[in-house]
């Protein structure tokens, strides 16, 4: 594994699905012994052994339907959108808060959880610049006021060939673009985190060139399915999933969904994107999920879906071909990926 690429992919049979490890945990808790008793189950178990007791997962939020939520609070007042697959098809909840990527809270899936406390989401601002009529900066208060939170139920698959279905809050990105208005120049936008090594302390090492950046081209950013997420399964984000706002791109991996948005800025060029720049060869710009084109050290043919013992086939453009396929009339996606 080169330093700065993300983990490898692990063996499938090497991973306890969320369902497994939190009835197996039960059990350890019942014995009183959190202690990793096999090597052969993997980082799912030594993460248990490391929790402890006194730990607890994060309650599973009890799930109003959305006709039943109303009053100010703006978590309360959710359309559901046609864009969303059933509700019924999410991952858990533990699941979604518990197995993350977040460098910035520590490499391992468990760490950005357990780390999450150092995050603090409020007050938080976000400014949106550079090529736009109306620059401006705006708290997540104001947002959460302006913008009407729609329930998205998207696939999320990572680069690391394992994926999720997650019940994302949020607003589309378009809506806000339409408000600072891009000039006639702005070509892409870039999306910046957070950069402040005291409350993401996992920016005084150098596994990336911090801040985390991301970007898309102004038709992606401007598509219907492109989300900036507030919560999920009905809540504010916790801090592990990129509280208090992140990117959604379901039809791209993972990684392009940038977590604590503090910065969105419409640009003439190309961002450099910190996974393109730290290991070009491995992740694209683009990164349109694609079951024909491999990464270098493994196959993008499948994936395994968190909670699922079987591995199923990965779909082009993560299962939204048919909604974005014609960004992409004319470019080799083998070239660009
Ligand atoms: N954003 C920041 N700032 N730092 C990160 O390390 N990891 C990315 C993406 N956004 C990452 C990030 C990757 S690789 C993935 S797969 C998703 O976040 C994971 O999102 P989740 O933990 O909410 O499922």
């Amino acid at each position: 594994m080169s330093r700065r690429s993300l983990p490898p992919e692990p063996r499938g049979d090497a991973i306890t699905p969320p369902e497994l490890y939190v009835r197996r945990r039960e059990l350890l808790g019942r014995a009183g012994a959190f202690v990793a008793t096999a090597a052969g189950f993997g980082a799912s178990l030594t993460w248990l052994s490391q929790r402890g007791a006194a730990d607890p997962p994060p309650a599973p939020p009890s799930l109003p339907s959305l006709g039943e939520r109303d009053g100010d609070d703006p978590f309360a007042r959710v359309r559901e959108s046609p864009l969303s697959l059933p509700r019924s098809e999410a991952t858990p909840f533990e699941a979604i808060t518990t197995y993350n990527n977040f460098y910035e809270l520590g490499l391992s899936k468990s760490a950005p959880a357990r780390n999450a406390g150092s995050l603090r989401a409020r007050p938080w601002t976000v400014r949106i610049d550079g090529e736009v009529h109306a620059p401006t900066t705006v708290d997540i208060e104001t947002l959460l006021r302006d913008f009407p939170l729609e329930e998205r139920v998207y696939r999320m698959r990572c680069v690391e060939a394992w994926s999720m279905v997650i019940p994302w809050l949020g607003f589309p990105l378009a809506a806000l673009l339409e408000r600072v208005r891009p000039t006639s120049n702005a070509r892409f936008v870039k999306l910046v985190t957070l950069h402040d090594p005291a409350q993401l302390p996992g920016q005084q090492s150098d596994v990336l060139d911090w801040p985390y950046v991301e970007g898309l081209r102004l038709d992606e950013a401007m598509h219907p399915l492109t989300l900036l997420a507030v919560g999920l399964y009905g809540r504010p984000l916790l801090g592990q999933n990129g509280a208090p706002l992140r990117l959604v791109v379901p039809w791209k991996y993972g990684f392009k969904g940038v977590k604590s948005i503090v910065s969105i800025e419409l640009v003439r060029e190309r961002p450099r994107t910190s996974w393109a720049l730290a290991a070009p060869e491995e992740y694209g710009f683009y990164a349109n999920v694609n079951p024909t084109v491999d990464h270098p050290r493994w196959s993008q043919a499948s994936e395994r879906r968190i909670g699922q013992l079987e591995r199923i086939a990965t779909l082009p453009f993560n299962g939204y071909a048919e909604s974005v396929a014609h960004l992409y009339r004319g470019m080799d996606l083998q070239a660009e990926f």
